[in-house]
Parts: structure tokens; sequence; C-alpha cells
């Protein structure tokens, strides 16, 4: 059948949960995609090694191919959309595309995060397009609204719950008692944590996220090394217990926000005030908080994963890229950039400023609290509330306080004196709280 002249012809590399998902759109909604754009969209082929499992689509005769080469060199096609995911060979097919002059949509946020710089740069070179939506939140246009939607603003905080397995084992934890690796089961089932899930439990999926944001949001070079970044493995009943005693909720935290001539940006468990926007975003729902100057605080919400969200996110960065192809090709080049345009650098983790939780387990001897409170006092951390918990001879019970802002490093450094002391048994817990000073 010969191909319609003003059709932009798709190749999607990897048939997985996400390219499924952009099949099953590209395919069932054609005509609506062809009435909006006033051109068809064809899914030429997708190319994956599993050519024969169900994904509960019927493909037309030929669309579906084992040897990814044959997209990359086929001249017909226009984009190449990666959705095979993990590091080598999506990057190395990636590069190819564009040397062969082939505008790339990607959900890759590992690959992006780490050798983005140089898929981008090969982008300029050759003046191609790449859309990567899907790669942060899923479902929710974040990248759109940070690039495009936000650009007459200073953006000075992020707040995102960006990666939906953890929340979800979070909420889990919260709701029902349950133990994280019951929760983490659970996600892994339901097909939303990553191959490896250490990625979604130690933080870094959120970080790869954070990365790409950070770097639109604050212009400044991709930085996922730099990032400080802690899981939610260490997270337990006892801790969300005491947090909801004190108005709180844990939540895996993406932050970046502006301090001084500085950028903090870090991913860590983070008690969040129940009344907080985003303290309420359970299950494996995403949501990022952004605050501007003009906008004010402004809230997205939705879902970070899945074969439908994730492919929703692939379509509206394929027809954003057609459109470009067919209406307005002057302008491709400046939405490829990521911008470095700022002074700013990321600030080390030592060095920021928050208040925080801290559980010790304690001796119920006399004087042990002074003894705590003149470390924290030595090293300018100032006490806010506390709560202990049960007496028991002989034994340690938990000892819970909340303190106003302090520095990091002193705070580091004051537990390991405290923990050091005869009375205090077993390591420290602290989080740190965002939100405000209440
Ligand atoms: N593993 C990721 C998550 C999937 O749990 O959010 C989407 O990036």
């Amino acid at each position: 059948m010969p191909l319609k002249k003003q059709s932009v012809r798709i190749g999607i590399i990897g048939f997985g949960t996400v390219g499924a998902g952009t099949a099953k759109i590209l395919l069932r909604k054609g005509r609506q995609l062809e009435r909006k754009l006033g051109f068809p969209l064809v899914l030429k082929n997708i190319a994956d090694l599993d050519t024969k499992r169900d994904r509960g689509i019927k493909l037309p005769a030929g669309v579906l191919i084992s040897n990814a080469n044959t997209i990359l060199n086929d001249p017909e096609i226009d984009i190449v959309v990666e959705l095979m995911g993990g590091i080598h060979p999506a990057k190395e097919f990636i590069l190819q595309a564009i040397r062969n002059g082939k505008h790339v949509v990607t959900a890759n946020k590992a690959l992006l995060a780490t050798e983005g710089q140089e898929i981008f740069k090969a982008a300029e070179k050759n003046n191609v397009d790449i859309g990567f939506e899907a790669s942060v939140a899923g479902s929710i246009p974040i990248i759109k609204v940070v690039r495009e939607s936000l650009i007459g603003n200073s953006i000075q905080s992020i707040y995102g719950i960006i990666n939906g397995t953890s929340n979800y084992i979070l909420t889990k934890m919260t709701e029902e008692g349950v133990d994280f690796s019951s929760a983490l089961k659970e996600a892994q089932a339901l097909g939303y944590a990553e191959a490896d899930p250490t990625f979604d439990i130690e933080g870094i999926d959120s970080a790869h996220k954070l990365t790409i944001l950070v770097s639109l949001a604050f212009g400044v070079p991709f930085s996922f090394k730099k990032i400080y970044t802690e899981g939610i493995t260490k997270i337990t009943p006892l801790d969300i217990q005491f947090a909801s005693e004190f108005g709180y909720k844990i939540k895996l935290l993406a932050i970046a926000k502006q301090s001084g001539k500085d950028v903090e940006v870090r991913i860590h468990p983070t008690m969040l005030p129940d009344s907080h926007m985003i303290a309420g975003v359970n299950g494996v729902f995403n949501a990022i908080y952004i605050e501007s100057d003009a906008t004010g605080p402004q809230l997205y919400y939705g879902r970070g994963a899945g074969e439908m969200p994730t492919g929703s996110a692939v379509v509206s960065d394929i027809a954003d890229i057609a459109g470009g192809i067919r209406n307005r090709a002057a302008d491709r080049v400046q939405k490829t950039i990521i911008p470095e345009h700022s002074d700013l650098s990321i600030k080390k983790i030592d060095d920021i400023q928050t208040c925080y939780y801290l559980r010790f387990s304690a001796f119920d001897k006399p004087g042990v609290l002074s003894r705590i409170s003149g470390i924290l006092g030595e090293y300018n951390i100032s006490i806010k509330s506390m709560i202990q918990k049960g007496r028991q001879a002989d034994k340690a019970v938990p000892v819970v306080m909340m303190t106003h802002e302090a520095r990091e490093k002193d705070m580091v450094q004051a537990l390991r004196k405290i923990d050091r002391l005869s009375a205090v048994s077993g390591k420290t817990v602290y989080l740190r709280v965002e939100g405000g000073e209440s």
C-alpha cells in the first residue's frame, strides 16, 4: 500500500509495556490523531527480539520485526521511538538514528540522566529533535510545563513524588502497617518496579528523573552524580507511626530548590506535614509541586508509570515532533537543546539547612535527655518538640524529637557524638523535614 504523501512515519524499538501502550494509542486513535494534526501518523515498524509474545494488540502484518537496524536505516522513517530501556544498546541505537537524520523520542530516563549531554549535542549537530516527556513522571506533562509553559517564570522550588513504586510501598506501610518487603513484592507484581527494583527503592530512578527536571528548570548541566540520593529501605513502621503522631507523612521526595547562589538537589525520605498538598499523594501516583515567581504554587498529579499513561506521553512527543516536521520546521532546534544558562551550582548536602526528626534509643536514666540536648546545643541545634514512649528498666526506649532548622553537617557531627554516649543504644535515626517551620 503506498504511503500517504503527508504522513509522518514512525519506528518503535522495544515492544515491552510502554511500546505496547504507544502502539495501542497510535493504532486505536489513528483517525483522531490525523484529524487533530492534519496528517496521518503511520506506525511502520516495531522492532523487538521477542516477536511472539501476546501484548494484547493485533498489529498489521509485517509491522513487528526483530532487527532494530531495519528501522534505523529505513529512509522512510522520520521518528525513531526508543522504548527498550537500559543504557546499551539503547544509546548506540539513538545515536545511529540521530546520525541518520531521524528525530528521536525516548522514555529512557536512566540513559538521558547519565549520557544525555552527548545525545543532546549529537541531536543539535544533526538538527533533529529529542522528545523525552515520558522519561519523567509518566503521564504528567511535566517536561512541557517546565520547558514551555513556565518559560516566563523563575522556578524557585520543585518537590516531586516521582517514583510510583516507592510511593506505593510507603503508602502501604502507612495505611496497612505492612512491612517493607511485602509492600515491595506487591509493587513488583503490579508491574511498576524497574527491572532492578534497587533503582526504585534506593532513589536512583527518582535521581535520574530529577537530573532531567533540574537541568530544564535551573539551567544547570546534567548532574546525576552530584545528586544526594538516599532510598526508603531503612524506613520502619515505627518511624511512620511517630511521624503520624507529630502530624507528618513520610514520602520519598525529589527536591530541587534555589538557595542563594546554589541549588539544592536531593532525593531522600522526607517528612511532610499532613496539610502539605503532596502529603496526600498516595499509591503509585506521582505529583510535582512547583513554586515559580509569576505563577506561585502549582501542583501536577497523575500516573507516573504503566502501559497507557506512559504511552500517552510518548504519543504526545511523537505528535509534537511530527507537527514540527510538517508545519514548523524552523523552530525545531531551540526545543532540542537543554539550556545551560545559569551559574548556579549544586549545594553540597553538608551545607543544606533543614528541620529534622530524630529517634534516639536511650536508657531512661536521670540526665540522659540533658546530655543529648546539651550536645545538640553545642552544634547549634534547637529542639522544637519531643515524645518519649514507655519506660522499661535496663532497656532502651525510643525518644523522638523534632528540631528547628539546622545545618546537615552539624547534625551529622552531633549525632556521631550522641551515639557514643553509654546511655544511647544503636544508631540514631534521622529524617529531614520539609514544608516549612510550623
Ligand atoms: N519504576 C518507575 C516507578 C516506573 O515506579 O515510578 C516509571 O518510571
